[in-house]
């Protein structure tokens, strides 16, 4: 049985996580100077999330004695051109967490390593809520004409349900 790839692929999970937090933290401010409020709460809340989720991933490695390694160079500088690019970028970084967690998921339950798989049942069923929350974001703003006056009204009455 190759532990290794698993243990390889909970790492890099663990950097994808990291990597998520700080890029709604970066999305939140953003959202906080261009003046829409809950979108910058709502971000701030995702990126909060995301470091539980890593330290999760953290937590379970030291717990089966693998040395979590974090990655310092993953992090580039991202730039934003309108808040739909923004739920857009997150939308895409969600669904290429899910593919991972899918991806590990797999060999987990291939390897028959069940410890991890049913530690992996918590991401799948947390990515298919934070997909969901996202898409239907993205679907309603379709409503808005895309543009930054409208989102402050979309702001104001939609967001405030998800924060
Ligand atoms: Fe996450």
């Amino acid at each position: 049985m190759n532990k290794n790839k698993i243990n390889k692929n909970l790492n890099n999970q663990l950097n994808l996580e990291n990597y998520s937090s700080n890029l709604y933290l970066q999305m939140s401010a953003w959202c906080n100077i261009e003046n829409y409020k809950n979108a910058s709460i709502f971000f701030k809340k995702n990126s909060e999330e995301e470091l539980k989720h890593m330290e999760k991933i953290f937590n379970f490695l030291c717990d089966i004695n693998i040395l979590p390694i974090l990655n310092f160079n993953i992090y580039f500088k991202i730039n934003f051109n309108s808040i739909q690019d923004i739920f857009k970028k997150a939308y895409i970084n969600e669904k290429k967490i899910t593919r991972n967690i899918n991806y590990i998921s797999n060999i987990a339950f291939k390897k028959r390593d069940f410890k991890t798989f049913h530690f992996l049942s918590w991401y799948i069923l947390k990515q298919n809520e934070e997909e969901k929350i996202l898409k239907t974001i993205l679907d309603n703003l379709k409503f808005f004409n895309y543009n930054n006056k409208n989102f402050l009204i979309f702001d104001n009455l939609f967001l405030s349900k998800y924060i």
